[in-house]
């Protein structure tokens, strides 16, 4: 049975905040885009505006591959809750630079701060050579999911447990109390990855599993599996799919704006974020992993947004969307190439399409 006991909820659309420089492809070609928080406080408010109802910001602790500047996520989130009024952002987390304890402590005044509208996204790691940069053991793969569910643990445990106690391969507390607790609702958990661990950890104890860009076929796969993972832990989890928009008057037209990007793809940087991240995912016992079957053409995109196929007119990218959304998708994170004037685009012209799509569907 695919997952789709969602059909009644609207999809919800996220964009990625482009906090790190270059936008979200690894692409020579030249990009409106900004990472620095005038640009990004603008585009927060245009995008609530167009009907996104959340915003993911990245965390990269050093260079490599097309993102030569980074600003870091909890903080940045701040600035855009500060700036809007009811965006949700979601703050991402690496397990090791962060544990629990801060994590908790920030969270919880962020919430106090936003009127809650702060979410989390734990991440587990790709990026080997960041992890040495930064005096980080590299765990391995499974280790490093390991790691990242006792810190979701820990940190559901902190904000909701008037005193917490665990004993843990990687965290330990005692009678801690955290004052004050996040507001209600506490902020939502998500998490991103596409391996089995991934999908397990998700159906234990994630609000939400983010993956990579794929088919239809592929996401539906995807989260059928994860759903009757999640049936048997009696586990509720949201799906959200990334996806890379570039929506025209014409298909031809945005598939030219398709292929310009990867004409203008940096090589080196492309093969070199390829070998890092297909290697961090065969680390996984079955091989898998977010890019394990990516092409060079799907890597121009960080998170194989190209695979989605949300390229053509406003009309088809609306009823691609809704195909999603019959697979189990709850929610879109989307990129684009110029994130101001598209987002505005994007809900102009898209997002009432697949309003009318649904309303549509709802009567039938
Ligand atoms: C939507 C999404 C957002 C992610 N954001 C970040 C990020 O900001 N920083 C980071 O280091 N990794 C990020 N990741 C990487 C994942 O946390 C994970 O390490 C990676 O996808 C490999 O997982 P896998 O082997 O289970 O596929 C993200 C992944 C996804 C799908």
């Amino acid at each position: 049975m695919s997952a789709a006991n969602n059909s009644q909820q609207p999809i919800r659309f996220a964009y990625w905040v482009p906090n790190v420089s270059g936008g979200l492809v690894i692409s020579n070609i030249p990009q409106r885009t900004g990472w620095d928080i005038g640009y990004n406080r603008k585009l927060a408010q245009i995008a609530e505006r167009a009907g996104f109802d959340y915003a993911l910001t990245q965390i990269r602790f050093t260079a490599g591959y097309g993102a030569d500047n980074q600003h870091e996520s909890v903080s940045f989130s701040q600035a855009l809750l500060d700036s809007t009024e009811k965006l949700k952002v979601i703050a991402a987390l690496l397990p090791g630079p962060w544990n629990p304890t801060l994590a908790a402590k920030q969270i919880a005044t962020i919430s106090h701060l936003s009127d809650a509208r702060i979410a989390v996204n734990i991440v587990s790691g790709w990026f080997r050579g960041e992890f040495k940069a930064i005096g980080e053991p590299w765990l391995d793969h499974e280790e490093r999911y390991l790691r990242s569910e006792e810190f979701i643990r820990c940190l559901r445990g902190i904000w909701t447990e008037p005193s917490f106690t665990f004993a843990g391969d990687f965290y330990r507390y005692r009678d801690y109390s955290l004052k004050p607790k996040p507001l209600d609702p506490l902020p939502e958990i998500f998490q991103g990855g596409s391996s089995r661990a991934a999908r397990d950890m998700a159906a234990r104890v994630s609000d939400w599993y983010f993956t990579n860009g794929n088919s239809v076929e592929g996401i539906r796969r995807q989260v059928d599996d994860l759903q009757t993972k999640a049936r048997a832990n009696r586990h509720r989890v949201k799906v959200g799919v990334n996806g890379f928009v570039i929506a025209r008057d014409t298909e031809q037209e945005a598939q030219a704006v398709l292929q310009e990007i990867i004409d203008h793809a940096n090589p080196e940087a492309v093969q070199g974020f390829g070998h890092e991240v297909k290697n961090a995912g065969a680390a996984s016992p079955e091989g898998e992993g977010n890019w394990a079957k990516s092409s060079f053409e799907d890597l121009v995109q960080y998170n194989d947004g190209f695979k989605t196929n949300l390229i053509g007119t406003p009309q088809q990218i609306a009823e691609r969307i809704i195909a999603l959304k019959d697979a189990g998708v709850d929610l879109m994170l989307l990129a684009f190439l110029h994130f101001q004037e598209e987002v505005e685009f994007f809900g102009r012209e898209v997002i009432p399409l697949v309003r009318e799509l649904e309303r549509r569907r709802a009567a039938a």
